[in-house]
């Protein structure tokens, strides 16, 4: 009774909650990790594939994925490139500093969904921060899943995010890691060229397909797909539209019927083929 009466009440969905920056990662020249505590203690627990609405004091909020363990949301991982006035602010962040961040919102990869059958997830750039906690989801559980392979593409060996992370599974006997780069640097052994040029052969009935990155990248990799027979409903993407709620109000996602806040960000390549040509506002 006692611990009933004690427990904080759960945060109001719609109001930025302060958290303290616990550690900041650089992974690239303009990429960060960002580990945050909430200050009021409340976890928030998230399904992957979902964002939260971030930002620091006097900045603006932005949609960020959440890219962290999704059996440790104690500590509220985001990896932030920066490209404007929001994000540079975020990834200028030091030990200690405050952030609001509100959620977690949206459809996440639903990956429960392709159990018994085998997973490609594929990434390219900044795309892999929202997938790192489904490979992780999966790796969980990997018993429930067949052959799992992760297809990373990056500009340069030096873009390319968690690679302490990528290196620890590659080393896996249970999970197929391929990275392939655009451009390589003379030390760079691996391979060079699209994503598209390196998916591997898995059974098109039974393989369920996550992609994230740049839309070119997510269309060409998908269309790919669908020519070697994986239904369209059984590929998804994360879809990426300016956002201002994060909660279906405001419209600023809206592209025809769909709300990308709260209806994806993550959504079957069935519905996405067509939106992916919309402009957002
Ligand atoms: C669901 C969702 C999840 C996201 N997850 C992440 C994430 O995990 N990490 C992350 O770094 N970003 C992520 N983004 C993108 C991020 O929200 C934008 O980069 C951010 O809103 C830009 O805000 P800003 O004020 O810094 O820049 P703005 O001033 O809004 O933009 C500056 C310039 O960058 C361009 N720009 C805006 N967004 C992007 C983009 N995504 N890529 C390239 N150029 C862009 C603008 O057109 C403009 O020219 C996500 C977006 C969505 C919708
Ligand atoms: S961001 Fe407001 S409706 Fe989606």
């Amino acid at each position: 009774m006692l611990a009933e009466r004690t427990r904080p009440a759960p945060p109001e969905p719609m109001l930025p909650r302060r958290f303290t920056v616990l550690d900041v990662q650089a992974e690239t020249h303009d990429t960060v990790t960002l580990g945050l505590a909430p200050v009021d203690g409340i976890p928030m627990a998230f399904r992957p594939g979902q964002f939260a609405m971030v930002g620091r004091p006097g900045f603006g909020e932005v949609p960020i994925s959440i890219s962290g363990d999704p059996d440790e949301p104690a500590r509220l991982m985001h990896t932030v490139r920066a490209v404007g006035d929001a994000t540079a602010a975020l990834t200028r962040c030091a030990v200690g500093d405050p952030v609001f961040a509100r959620g977690p919102y949206g459809r996440g990869w639903e990956e429960e969904s392709g159990t018994d059958g085998d997973v490609l997830v594929v990434a390219g750039g900044i795309g892999l921060a929202p997938v790192r906690p489904v490979v992780l989801a999966v790796l969980r559980h990997r018993e429930r899943y067949g052959r799992v392979v992760v297809v990373v593409g990056s500009r340069t060996p030096t873009d390319l995010l968690y690679r302490p992370q990528l290196e620890e599974w590659a080393a896996r006997d249970d999970l197929d890691v391929v990275v392939t780069v655009d451009a390589g640097e003379p030390s760079w052994r691996g391979n060079v060229g699209l994503v598209t040029d390196v998916l591997p052969d898995l059974d098109p009935a039974a393989t369920l397909v996550l992609v994230c990155g740049p839309e070119v990248m997510m269309r060409l990799t998908a269309d790919a797909l669908v020519r070697r027979g994986v239904v369209p409903s059984q590929i998804r993407v994360s879809m990426e539209r300016n956002m201002r709620c994060g909660v279906g109000l405001c419209g600023h996602c809206q592209l025809r019927e769909v709300f990308v806040c709260v209806d994806g960000p993550v959504l079957g390549y069935d519905r996405a083929r067509t939106l992916m040509t919309m402009r957002g506002l």
